[in-house]
């Protein structure tokens, strides 16, 4: 039944297997209802402009509407007979209302028609993404006001370098994760623009009015040229790159994490109700929420390499190979989506071993660098004071004692 919509001027009927291959429904209906808003502001402009009349405006807006609701409360299968949901939609639209539905597809292609939905949906997940962000952010604040007095050794290749603050750990993520939000700003208001009315690729000859509809969905204006419109990936490739850099971002900070947890280092203790078992050794804790997230990272950087090479060399306009680019956006939104959800309270449940912490800061040289500079400020040559604090702290570690005590020995 699907391939009625274009079916005139074919001799036979498409070969099954072809009908599989090319059909996305399997993964393009998370995107009806934006199909479905994108169609009822379509439909009212062709009423605006005379193309069809307010009557069946209405009658098709109002279909939708319940097509909509029956979709949410699964009262359709999702039929392997039908190419993806635009055309799901509309058959569903032509069943409920008759011959007014065939006049939906109006003055449009699902080649700007998916080019909407994607946008709207990316616009969505902007949405969500930016929240979730908001909360984690909320809780590294609370973090960095909570422990912004306990001392920790700071690190660099890993070895111990100098004392830092706790709180200044977590507002170091903290600003990681603000350039993340302010990159998704950005990003929003780039990709914020109504590719409708651009048709296949050529726009139409019909009056259509396409600011209108780009009002109406809330978008900032159209795509102008047409071709662009309907060919355009990069605002999937810009938020695959953004949730990307979110990803490597929470990698880093489950790294911190899952180093810290080990019975090595010891400075958190996982809470029960955030760790693992081990279904052989009954001595074992695992973060497992945090490898996860850090595996996660290597999914979300794989999408961005999919659509890149999906995009890559694409002749203009729009091409098949384009509907390529849905499972990479949706795994993207999903997978970023759930990390943020799970770390935050994560985060929160965590239990900081603070004394243990400060400990380590006070032994172990890392004040070594303190007393360079206060040699500095008594006027030795930087050069000179870096030899003279390097020879003592020699002297520490053979001697097993503290960088103090081996000053205090020198002046006696
Ligand atoms: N399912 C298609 C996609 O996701 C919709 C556009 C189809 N356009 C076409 N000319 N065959 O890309």
């Amino acid at each position: 039944m699907a391939h009625k919509t274009w079916g005139g001027r074919f001799k036979k009927e498409l070969d099954p297997r072809v009908m599989q291959f090319n059909a996305s429904l399997a993964f393009d209906k998370v995107l009806y209802a934006h199909d479905i808003v994108g169609s009822q502001a379509h439909a009212k402009m062709l009423a605006r402009q005379g193309l069809i009349s307010e009557p069946e405006a209405d009658l098709i807006c109002k279909g939708l509407e319940e097509i909509s609701h029956e979709i949410e409360n699964g009262v359709h299968e999702f039929e392997a007979s039908c190419e993806d949901i635009h055309m799901f939609v509309e058959q569903l639209l032509i069943a409920k209302i008759g011959e007014v539905g065939k006049k939906l597809h109006t003055g449009r292609s699902r080649n700007d028609q998916v080019a909407l939905d994607l946008r709207l949906y990316s616009r969505n997940a902007g949405v969500q993404i930016n929240s979730l962000l908001q909360n984690l952010n909320q809780t590294l604040e609370e973090l960095a006001r909570l422990h912004a007095d306990d001392k920790i050794p700071g690190y660099t290749h890993l070895q111990q370098a100098q004392p830092i603050y706790l709180g200044q750990f977590f507002a170091a993520y903290l600003a990681m994760f603000q350039r993340d939000l302010e990159r998704l700003h950005d990003w929003q208001t780039r990709m914020n623009r109504s590719p409708l009315g651009a048709g296949a690729l050529a726009g139409s000859a019909l009056p259509l009015d396409r600011m209108w509809v780009a009002e109406t969905l809330g978008f900032n204006g159209v795509i102008e040229n047409t071709l662009d419109a309907v060919s355009d990936r990069d605002f999937i490739i810009e938020f695959c790159a953004a949730a990307s850099i979110i990803m490597m971002h929470l990698s880093r900070l489950a790294e911190d994490l899952i180093l810290w947890a080990t019975q090595e280092f010891g400075f958190i203790t996982l809470d029960d109700s955030f760790a693992t078992g081990s279904s052989l050794m009954p001595n074992k804790k695992n973060p497992d929420v945090l490898e996860l997230i850090r595996g996660k990272s290597g999914r979300v950087f794989g999408h961005l390499m999919g659509i890149l090479t999906v995009m890559k060399g694409l002749p203009l306009a729009y091409n098949k190979d384009m509907q390529e680019d849905k499972e990479c956006l949706f795994d993207t939104v999903n997978t970023l989506a759930v990390c943020l959800e799970i770390i935050t309270p994560f985060l929160e449940s965590v239990q900081f071993n603070t004394k243990l912490m400060e400990q380590k800061a006070k032994s172990g040289y890392l004040n070594a660098t303190a007393i360079l500079e206060s040699l500095v400020l008594q006027g030795v040559p930087f050069r000179d004071a870096h030899h003279q604090v390097g020879l003592w702290v020699q002297a520490a570690i053979d001697k097993n004692c503290s960088l103090e005590e081996i000053i205090n020995n020198k002046s006696l």
